[in-house]
């Protein structure tokens, strides 16, 4: 198959993935984290095959590294900076959140469903090749003057703050079992003022500002694939959040600050 029916079938297969995610998050099929039922969150063994949350995390996001990598480098014939720039900035972020993050989480003890690991890492493999070829094959991204079209500038813009916000958010979580706990709090601080799911808000940001520094399709299938992941769990945790807290703040939104 040619390399562009290739990278075509990537984009198809992950439009499909994501609408199989949307559903599977609506009626919360494989739930983990908060949204996992609690006699489940440290189970070890019974019917549900389950890994260390730690392991899953580093397995499932690995191939955003190497996927892109591969395909960056060895089917590419050349590479302009604005190509090398966009590779620096996915790296980057994929080496924190692929192999510094999950180490990060406090979550010893807790379980993560391997089938969300197996569907985590196929998807993962299609993202990181179809942004790894989009990147290294676009016409656009040969000449130095994208870095002084609207694209690059507001794309860069809007994905540093989403960065930011999500990098604080997560940190503030952590932050919430430095005392060695492993239950739930309420977030305080940050976004989290704002809004139940600040982590998700950051990440949609972030990947909308890579869809638009990259001007490409596989950068615009991945915010889909997010928006279809994230704002369900964002709702069913701000929900969460409510059950489970009487004190909650009623003010706080869902994911999007001051609107829902
Ligand atoms: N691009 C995408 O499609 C995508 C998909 C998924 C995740 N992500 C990103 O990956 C990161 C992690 O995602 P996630 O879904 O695991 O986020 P999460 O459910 O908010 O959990 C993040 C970490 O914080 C802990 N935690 C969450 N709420 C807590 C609370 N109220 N009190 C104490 N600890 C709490 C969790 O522990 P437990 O594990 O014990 O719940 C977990 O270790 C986020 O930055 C997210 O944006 C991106």
């Amino acid at each position: 198959m040619a390399t562009d029916q290739a990278y075509c079938a990537a984009l198809l297969a992950i439009v499909l993935l994501g609408m199989f995610t949307l559903y599977g998050a609506l009626k919360n099929l494989s739930p983990y984290g908060r949204l996992r039922p609690s006699h489940k969150a440290s189970q070890t063994q019974g019917r549900e095959l389950t890994l260390p949350s730690s392991v899953a995390w580093l397995l499932f996001e690995s191939p955003q590294l190497f996927a892109f990598a591969l395909t960056f480098w060895l089917l590419a014939d050349g590479h302009a900076v604005p190509a090398l720039v966009l590779f620096a900035l996915w790296q980057a972020h994929y080496l924190y959140r692929g192999l510094i993050y999950p180490l990060r989480r406090r979550d010893r003890g807790k379980r993560f469903p391997l089938l969300n690991v197996i569907f985590g890492f196929l998807f993962n493999l299609l993202n990181g090749y179809a942004n790894g070829y989009a990147v290294s094959h676009a016409a656009h991204l040969t000449g130095n003057d994208w870095f002084a079209t609207p694209w690059f500038i507001i794309g860069l813009l809007v994905a540093g703050v989403g960065w930011w916000i999500n990098f604080d958010a997560d940190n503030r979580l952590i932050a919430l079992r430095s005392d060695g706990s492993t239950g739930y709090r309420i977030p305080q601080g940050g976004l989290f003022r704002q809004v139940s799911a600040a982590n998700y808000f950051g990440e949609i940001l972030l990947w909308s500002g890579w869809a638009l520094m990259s001007l490409s399709w596989a950068g615009l299938v991945f915010v889909l694939f997010t928006l279809a992941n994230l704002v369900p769990r964002a709702w069913a945790s701000h929900q969460w959040y409510r059950a489970q807290f009487a004190a909650y703040p009623a003010e706080r939104k869902v994911l999007i600050p001051y609107l829902w």
